[in-house]
């Protein structure tokens, strides 16, 4: 369990032993300033109202409800009747040693046995991929491990656009404006190049118009030419695609494209027919989600064809007939939230049972002179990427200048990853917000390499202890605390499950680079104002093992944001 969901059931059973039932919604938080306590009540408060009964008094009787429970080494009312609960020395030795040596890190397993479908990536075949799917890439990935860390059963499920009438217009551009040796060199970039080049065509000439319309019939129709060279698409899309989950370390469960259910919309359409959800609309089949204070939404053109929500109708049928998934999260940018709103309000009408989430992000501002930004927001990640290991490579070069060939390049290529993914996890991903490679890179900010070098500066200490006393720091060394700064950071050591229940519950990484931040300032002004090498004996392995500890937590924190720690930068 983790700190604040203990607290809250010591607090409710402390409650109950004073109100005639037991009060549902205590909640415990963690405090800002020590001044008020480790951790806050502030259930008396709103319980009182109810009741009415004065909150003070309220908040003053359940601190004196008795002795102070496990863990607790006082409360007091503060306030108009917040409950300030300062926590036991000796448990938070014990609390902080457990987690250092959990190998879940004390985060609660509320997981097991149920299964998350994380939709994310999801490009589109033919077309290089945007600033959006980028970041639903890098911010799909990090919710994805969070949910792992959980203990859940996660399928991670790049749902492509490899179905759809970009088809038609792409297998006649292919035939006629492809230019092989461009294909072999940029593969995407000559694909979209056709693709551009036959839609402009299709859009002036009609005849050009029908001839790829008539491909894309007989591509549905299972011609063999044109199938084989639907399949040649995916396959150097994928290929493409494939290069950039590997430098970002992005692996999928499953990569089911919109084809993959493309046999299913008919039933899809039938299903909606026969339960009275669909009716006919000049021509259209539509669904009406007035109820849902949502406008109508198409599903079947007039000409047959089926849009993309009847696509994700099929999908999530496919999914809870095959998986059980408890939950399915769909990660995309902010411009597809009426399409999940609309398709999430059908599905449930046609039975879905598993809850369903977007989490959506607000496009990011990308340096602009450095990357081509042809539509508005396409830009190249790869260049990005290569950018960001060029500047850390200086910055590894200057920090340490004796590190060899291989291994700068190495720590240069975690930092730079590690820097870009960093800067697009640390922020609240509903804003807008603007790369730069100064915050990016900082060294002295809220940044990746920031937390990469706090990691590091821990493993060399550690290192220097081993080669001192010629054995690393034992896991089952007894932790003391002699100073107030020691006690800090264990408080932030604490708080570590809670940060990682409540970043996943909210869907938001940013809470978990927010609190590693935290985490390493707490861990500077400890370290930079109390000797640990040069401590006295005993003390000394205590504070060894402080640092230890924190340095776990900055590993498996920064894991979970898909963040490399090298031991040395
Ligand atoms: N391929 C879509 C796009 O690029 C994103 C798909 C998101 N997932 C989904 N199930 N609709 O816009």
């Amino acid at each position: 369990m983790t700190v604040t969901a203990l607290l809250s059931a010591t607090l409710q059973a402390r409650f109950a032993s004073i109100l005639d039932d037991t009060p549902q919604d205590i909640t415990v938080v963690e405090t800002q300033n020590p001044k008020f306590g480790d951790y806050q009540c502030n259930a008396a408060m709103g319980l009182a109202k109810r009741l009415g009964k004065i909150p003070r008094e309220l908040a003053k009787a359940v601190v004196e409800a008795g002795p102070m429970p496990t863990g607790i080494a006082g409360m007091e009312v503060a306030g108009p009747g917040f409950i300030n609960i300062f926590l036991d020395d000796n448990w938070i030795l014990q609390k902080t040693s457990h987690i250092g040596n959990d190998p879940t890190s004390g985060i609660p397993q509320q997981g097991e046995g149920k299964t998350v479908i994380i939709d994310y990536s999801s490009p589109n075949v033919a077309k290089p991929m945007h600033i959006g799917h980028i970041r639903s890439t890098i911010i799909g990935n990090a919710i994805d491990r969070m949910y792992r860390s959980l203990g859940y059963h996660v399928i991670a499920d790049n749902h492509i656009g490899d179905w759809g009438t970009q088809f038609g217009i792409l297998i006649m551009g292919y035939r006629k404006f492809l230019d092989k040796d461009r294909l072999k060199q940029a593969p995407i970039e000559e694909l979209e190049r056709i693709y551009v080049t036959s839609y402009e065509r299709a859009r002036n000439d009609d005849d050009w118009m029908d001839a790829c319309r008539a491909e894309l019939v007989k591509l549905q129709k299972g011609d063999p030419e044109n199938r084989s060279l639907w399949q040649t698409f995916i396959e150097i899309s994928l290929g493409e695609f494939e290069k950039i989950y590997q430098r970002l370390d992005v692996h999928f469960d499953l990569i089911r494209g919109e084809s993959f259910y493309h046999n299913d919309l008919a039933d899809v359409i039938s299903t909606l027919r026969e339960q009275a959800l669909a009716e006919e609309s000049e021509g259209a089949l539509i669904v009406r989600l007035e109820d849902e204070g949502l406008p109508v939404c198409i599903v079947q053109k007039r000409d047959g064809g089926y849009n993309y929500a009847t696509t994700d109708v099929a999908t999530v049928q496919s999914r809870e007939a095959e998986f059980h998934p408890e939950r399915i999260i769909y990660v995309t940018d902010e411009r597809q939230q009426l399409h999940f709103k609309q398709f999430f309000a059908i599905a449930r009408k046609t039975g879905c049972q598993s809850r369903l989430e977007h989490v959506w992000f607000g496009l990011m501002r990308l340096p602009e002179a450095t990357f081509s930004t042809r539509q508005g927001n396409v830009i190249k990640l790869e260049a990005l990427l290569d950018e960001a290991e060029r500047r850390a490579y200086d910055m590894v070069s200057e920090l340490n200048p004796d590190m060899p060939e291989p291994e700068r390049k190495e720590v240069a290529r975690a930092v730079g990853i590690g820097a870009v993914k960093y800067a697009d996890l640390s922020q609240n991903p509903q804003t807008l917000i603007t790369f730069t490679w100064d915050k990016a890179l900082a060294l002295d900010g809220n940044s990746g390499p920031y937390l990469q070098y706090a990691y590091a500066r821990i493993a060399s200490l550690l290192d220097k202890y081993s080669a001192r006393e010629g054995t690393p720091i034992s896991d089952q060394t007894s932790l003391q605390l002699t100073d107030p700064r020691e006690r800090a950071l264990c408080i932030q050591i604490l708080r570590f499950p809670d940060v990682v229940t409540r970043a996943a519950a909210a869907y938001r990484p940013s809470v978990i680079a927010d609190y590693l931040y935290t985490l390493s300032q707490t861990y500077s002004s400890f370290y930079q104002n109390v000797p640990c090498l040069k401590a006295d004996p005993g003390v000394r392995e205590s504070r060894v093992r402080l640092c230890a500890i924190t340095a776990t937590i900055l590993k498996r924190g920064l894991n979970i944001l898909g963040i490399e720690t090298p031991a040395r930068i």
